[in-house]
């Protein structure tokens, strides 16, 4: 491993036009619960039995009280080492794109600059009604669900199962990817597409792939290198390493 890391912090160094695409797992550090993990569950339910239009229209209060959960675990939370060595690579590379599939904020507050945010943003609330969006930081949201100035219910301001991704976001996250040399793939299962499609985009599309990953993925065996380990402890050592040379 101590070899491995070498190497990638090296392919690191000499790449000018990298790009990350993070994934729950690079939070887990700050105490939000992945999807996937034995964690992941809330009351019995997976994110595919909540996070979907059909669930929140047969329920929308337990769709709600998920989202609520998860709101006040981040609002608890800090952005973790993972996040800052993502920040470090940003300032260092001008080439950098972050491409996020996590609602949670936490790389805007570390500091990132223009995270592309695939699956949008756990903070907005959007009315189902008349469309209005609206910017909402309280953890604990009283009146669940959500109702809006025109009456309608609000629903969380995030992708869903069976829903399009935000198509300007999706052409920039594929544009970054396809002008990319390096992609690193940060604490995702890589089993939800359209996201995990940009890993096939960046390989056939000619970059070297560096996964970082707590555990294997159905990608593990296809990539350049696969680092395993905690993000917030492999990402700072991938990038502290060529600080003694310029990055
Ligand atoms: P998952 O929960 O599917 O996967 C999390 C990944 O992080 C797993 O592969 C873990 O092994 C890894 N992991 C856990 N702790 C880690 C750590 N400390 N360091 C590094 N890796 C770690 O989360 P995502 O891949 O992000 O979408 O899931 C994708 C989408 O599915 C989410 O955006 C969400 C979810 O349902 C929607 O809600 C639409």
């Amino acid at each position: 491993m101590a070899e491995t890391i070498v190497t990638a912090a090296e392919l690191v160094r000499q790449s000018a036009r990298i790009t990350a695409l993070t994934g729950a797992g690079i939070s887990a550090e700050s105490g939000i619960p992945t999807f996937r993990d034995n964690n992941g569950l809330w009351r019995n339910f997976r994110a595919e039995d909540l996070a979907t239009p059909q669930a929140f229209a047969r329920d929308p209060k337990i769709v709600w009280e998920w989202y609520n959960w998860r709101r006040s675990l981040i609002a608890k939370a800090e952005p973790n080492p993972g996040h800052y060595a993502l920040v470090t690579l940003e300032q260092a590379k001008p080439g950098f794109t972050l491409i996020t599939q996590n609602v949670d904020g936490l790389h805007a507050r570390a500091g990132s600059r223009d995270p592309l945010l695939l699956h949008g943003d756990i903070w907005t609330l959007r009315c189902t009604g008349c469309g209005d969006s609206k910017q909402d930081h309280t953890p604990d949201l009283k009146t669940l669900p959500p109702v809006c100035r025109c009456g309608a219910i609000r629903r969380p301001g995030v992708v869903w199962f069976g829903e399009g991704l935000p198509q300007d976001i999706w052409r920039r996250a594929e544009q970054a990817v396809r002008g990319a040399d390096l992609l690193l793939v940060v604490g995702t299962s890589a089993q939800v597409y359209p996201a995990a499609g940009l890993i096939h985009l960046a390989q056939s599309s000619g970059a070297k792939v560096i996964e970082i990953n707590a555990a294997e993925t159905p990608v593990s065996g296809t990539v350049d290198f696969s680092l395993r380990g905690p993000s917030g402890r492999i990402l700072p050592e991938l990038i502290e390493r060529d600080k003694g040379d310029s990055l």
